[in-house]
């Protein structure tokens, strides 16, 4: 590989590239740890230390809204994309330093293990009720009737919002996040659906916040408007921070339970490993975090120009930090490539890493755990479906999961 690697490097957003990524991102990790994409017109970071160290680092900035969507549709693009501009501006996830830091800390109130604990049973409910309607068939598409619903039912309940709108939020959701994720599909079009879906969840949630005021309860909203009017957080973030929280707490759950499961589906002696000795599921989570991230990329904008391997990063570029590269790199791992559910320690970085990492962690955890340990306890012998192959979808660094996965039991 030559030294600025272009040449060399095939494109990473090719279809290929991105449902098979692993041996690019070992050559890029061994050859070009700092990598110039021309055709992205990013940097790409691929190794374990510098991903970590690039977290940390004040000099990238994750305020990237309006220079992300300048970098996607240039100059005049930001008029398609006005609402989604206005509202992504004020969520926590796109501020740094003390901006980001006071919505976060209260935020932080709803997530603690304590109250996670108590979403337990509620999670386990939701998960058994979805795997009631599809026990007797002996087959099910574990992305659309368990993953899908699972996720955006514990969301409509944390908000205390009627499950009957999930699929709306849903679809808000999937728009927001596809062009939030770079895709290398039709940006303009997805630059519309995000602006339009990102209008109808605000209007949503910014009514139900209304309706609260008067009759306030114990869910999510409650507490945020409870912040709001001790005037910790500001009308707009209020409804800003609510928004991101439906969405994140959405998307890559569902993708990373379907990400999991593949892998465990195509490893039979790992399942049947989980099978003999359930209490490898808390290990067997973290290896399917680790192992297909639904989260294989974060972007940064440079903030200030600074050295990295000796490349110099300027002012204003994107970054793309490789979480999926960096849980492969060898000189953290070790046999990175081998899938193992009892591998520890794990030290994976599907959740980010400092101050952004993800506020949603560990009710994600609670998720997946419990959604395995249903699965393997009613459906001991579940396995893909081989009438029907699985249909990955990944169209984007930031976003990799299924479109649909069907899985027989007996
Ligand atoms: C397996 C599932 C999940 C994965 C892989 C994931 C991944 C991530 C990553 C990589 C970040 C860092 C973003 C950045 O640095 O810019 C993040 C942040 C965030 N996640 Fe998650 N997430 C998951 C589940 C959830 C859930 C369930 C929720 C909410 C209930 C959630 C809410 C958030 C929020 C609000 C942030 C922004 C935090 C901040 O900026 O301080 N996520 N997540």
């Amino acid at each position: 590989m030559t030294a600025a690697g272009e040449s060399a490097v095939p494109n990473l957003l090719s279809p290929e590239n991105l449902l098979e990524p692993w041996a690019l991102y070992r050559d890029l990790r061994e050859s070009d740890p700092v990598h110039w994409s021309e055709a992205l017109q990013s940097w790409i970071i691929t190794r374990h230390e510098d991903v970590a160290a690039c977290f940390r680092d004040p000099r990238l900035s994750a305020d990237r809204t309006q220079l992300f969507v300048m970098h996607q549709l240039g100059e005049g693009g930001m008029e398609l994309v006005k609402d989604y501009v206005r509202v992504t501006a004020q969520a926590m996830n796109m501020r740094d330093g003390a901006e980001h830091a006071r919505p976060r800390r209260q935020a932080n109130q709803a997530f603690t293990s304590q109250a996670l604990d108590n979403w337990r049973p509620t999670i386990a409910r939701i998960v058994d009720s979805l795997l009631d309607r599809v026990q007797a068939q002996g087959r099910m598409d574990l992305a659309v009737d368990l993953a899908e619903p699972m996720s955006s039912l514990v969301m409509t309940e944390l908000f205390g919002i009627p499950a009957s709108d999930r699929e709306r939020f849903l679809k808000w959701a999937a728009d927001i996040v596809t062009f939030f994720g770079a895709s290398a599909g039709d940006v303009r079009a997805s630059a519309i659906a995000a602006n339009e879906a990102t209008a109808n969840i605000t209007r949503y949630l910014s009514e139900v916040l209304q309706s609260r005021r008067q009759a306030p309860g114990s869910d999510l909203l409650s507490m945020m408007l409870h912040f709001h009017e001790e005037g910790r957080m500001s009308e707009e973030e209020m409804v800003a921070n609510a928004v991101v929280i439906f969405n994140a707490g959405q998307v890559s759950t569902i993708d990373q339970l379907s990400n999991g499961v593949y892998e465990l589906l195509t490893h039979p002696e790992q399942f049947q490993r989980l099978l003999e000795n359930p209490a490898l599921v808390k290990p067997a989570v973290e290896e399917m975090l680790r192992y297909v991230p639904a989260t294989p990329f974060i972007h940064r904008i440079v903030a200030e120009d600074f050295e990295l391997r000796g490349r110099k990063l300027r002012r204003g570029q994107l970054v793309f930090l490789g979480m999926a590269a960096a849980n492969r790199d060898p000189a953290v791992f070790s046999s990175p490539d081998s899938f193992d559910v009892s591998r520890e320690p794990n030290k994976h970085m599907t959740f980010a890493f400092g101050a952004h990492l993800c506020i949603g962690a560990g009710l994600a955890r609670r998720e997946l755990e419990a959604a395995l340990q249903a699965l393997l306890r009613r459906m001991p012998g579940l396995r893909l479906d081989p009438e029907r192959p699985a249909r990955p979808r990944c169209t984007s660094l930031v976003l990799r999961g299924f479109e649909s996965m069907p899985v027989r039991w007996d």
